[in-house]
């Protein structure tokens, strides 16, 4: 169900019959209730080429398009939009459709094989906040295109490969000949990695065994294999934690590491040889790049192999693309990771392109965001200025939440307290970071994404626990909210026509990889149905029978779909609060 489709498919067949088949066809949502619910604004364009006023063309659409049924009335305003007021019993028909529907009335697109690349964390190191947006963001993008009817394939490009692992597998070896168990050495990735980089800048010898381990690793020694699979295993160990405290759906099915790719990497460079796209220069095999030259005409420089033999993560990046198509059959890749890799991305999608990596119909999606800011507008520290250890993070939420509960007046179970704080503590925290637009900056501010007041998830499980609290006191079932539903107060039609605006956000969100669109649409249906609920009685005395069903039926689609949506930005609802 698509309002705006509908409307775009109704004025499309006018302007063929005002010989405008190819115009342009500008159908928008009214910025005012007076202005109706949609808007046409093609008149204006057109004036010119059919040689009359904007108003004029604006009447010659009205007269040829046909809205029966769909819209109440149309008028022409200002210098020729024409403000489209649909019609509240389409409204209410649709409505009543879209409840009965399990799919809440979406229909699937035609599927298609895509890959999601996010949260990534380098396993040589806890996960920081750094990592917080690229698992949620990409968890949330992921969800939407699997509803939208796609195959997604859910890749953890996690980096667990490189020259660090050498001196952090010696300091494991060490551990272990001392008896120690990986589990416990390796509790704090954190500290333990600050430890071996201790021994490999002091201590005498250290930092040549590392650099052995380097090359034992690289060359897959048995042994050495062995070992860094013990610490691969305790690291990926470490996120699974986060991600289930983050109620992400990634699991270790989904890891298909930086490692992985590690026998491919010499045919990649040989295939990019043999095509001519990599070249020789000074020891290095590099693709010169005319597309990103600077303003002197000289060529970027993309390094796939280092003089001295060594591959980069650019490589990685090739030979996982080819993965991707060859073997998961992609045909569109997203990948989420700050901004500053923008420029990798770009370079490796031009290159993936030059050696037929990438087919021209195959999309390669870098979808990058800004960063996490704290209060004074700087990069997100501890106070002592170190970096914020995800996890750490997370349980600060919940106890932030357990306090804020504990203000309240409330006779709840201490296990049911400890699932409230849970659910609201992470929530706050996902919401906050989902509901900016995510190519800018944000500033972490416990006190805004705890309140709940405003755009956040604390109202938003608040508006969902109101809901439920209704069902209960008219003492019924959300199922059993079936009734047809009729349309007559404004806050009625503005309610009904947000909730089947619905498809279109979630068609947006999945398109654009935006979550805050669908957050935006949450805050908004959660708003009108607060002045729904204030201005149209449901449980009182003097309500009819037919309009407290039909009512109770709006409750319900509402229910349902915020449900929905919170559900695929992963955020937990409640029953009370
Ligand atoms: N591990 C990388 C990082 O932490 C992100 C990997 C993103 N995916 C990719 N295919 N390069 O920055």
């Amino acid at each position: 169900m698509n309002i705006q489709a509908i409307l775009v498919e109704r004025f499309s067949t006018a302007l063929a019959k005002l010989d405008a088949a190819d115009a342009a066809v500008p159908v928008s949502k009214s910025t005012r209730p007076e202005f109706g619910e949609y808007q046409f604004n093609g008149a204006m364009g057109l004036a010119k080429r059919l040689r009359c006023s904007p108003r004029d063309v604006a009447q010659q659409i009205l007269d040829v398009v046909d809205l029966d049924g769909i819209a109440e009335q149309c008028e022409i305003a200002g210098p020729g939009f024409i403000n489209i007021h649909l019609s509240s019993q389409w409204l209410a028909q649709q409505a009543s459709r879209v409840l009965a529907d399990e799919r809440l009335g979406i229909e699937t697109q035609p599927q298609q094989n895509i890959v999601v690349d996010y949260s990534a964390p380098n396993l040589a190191k806890e996960m920081h906040v750094g990592h917080l947006r690229s698992t949620i963001i990409g968890d949330a993008v992921a969800k939407a295109l699997e509803f939208m009817g796609h195959n997604v394939l859910r890749q953890n490009h996690m980096g667990d490969w490189g020259t660090q692992f050498g001196m952090l597998l010696a300091h494991l070896n060490d551990k272990l000949q001392a008896n120690e168990v990986a589990e416990t050495a390796l509790s704090d990735l954190e500290d333990f990695y600050r430890q071996a980089k201790v021994r490999f800048d002091a201590e005498e010898g250290f930092a040549d065994r590392a650099r052995e381990y380097v090359v034992k690793l690289q060359g897959g020694d048995d042994a050495c294999l062995a070992l860094w699979q013990n610490f691969i295993d305790v690291s990926i160990a470490h996120s699974e934690e986060v991600y289930e405290k983050l109620n992400v759906s990634l699991t270790r099915e989904h890891v298909m590491g930086e490692s992985a790719y590690n026998p491919d990497l010499a045919n990649v460079i040989s295939d990019l040889q043999a095509q001519g796209v990599a070249v020789e220069d000074a020891g290095a095999q590099v693709v010169f790049l005319d597309e990103l030259a600077d303003k002197n005409g000289k060529p970027a420089v993309y390094i796939v192999q280092k003089s001295g033999g060594g591959y980069l993560y650019a490589t990685t990046d090739l030979a996982a693309i080819r993965y991707r198509k060859q073997q998961l059959a992609a045909h569109r890749t997203l990948i989420f990771t700050d901004a500053r890799q923008a420029l990798h991305f770009k370079q490796t999608e031009i290159v993936a392109r030059k050696a037929g990596f990438l087919a021209a119909d195959e999309q390669y999606q870098h979808c990058p965001f800004g960063m996490m800011l704290g209060k004074d507008g700087k990069p997100f520290k501890t106070r002592t200025g170190g970096t914020v250890k995800l996890i750490d993070l997370l349980d600060e939420a919940v106890e932030r939440a357990q306090t804020l509960l504990a203000t309240r007046d409330n006779d709840f179970s201490a296990d049911t307290l400890a699932d409230m704080a849970n659910k609201i503590g992470i929530g706050a925290v996902k919401y906050a970071d989902l509901s900016k637009n995510r190519t800018t900056d944000y500033i972490f501010d416990w006190d805004a994404m705890l309140s709940f007041e405003g755009n956040t998830a604390p109202y938003l499980q608040y508006a969902f626990t109101r809901i439920q609290s209704i069902f209960n006191k008219a003492n019924v079932t959300l199922e059993n909210c079936r009734e047809n539903i009729v349309i007559n107060a404004p806050q009625e039609k503005a309610l009904a026509t947000k909730l089947l605006q619905y498809q279109d956000t979630l068609e947006q969100m999945a398109h654009e990889a935006t979550p805050h669109v669908l957050c935006t649409y949450l805050y908004e249906l959660a708003s009108l149905y607060m002045k729904f609920y204030e201005a149209c009685p449901i449980l009182k005395d003097d309500v009819s029978e037919s309009d407290k069903a039909s009512r109770l039926a709006l409750c319900a689609l509402c229910s349902n779909t915020l449900s929905h949506g919170l559900d695929v930005l992963g955020i937990a609802t409640l029953d009370k609060m």
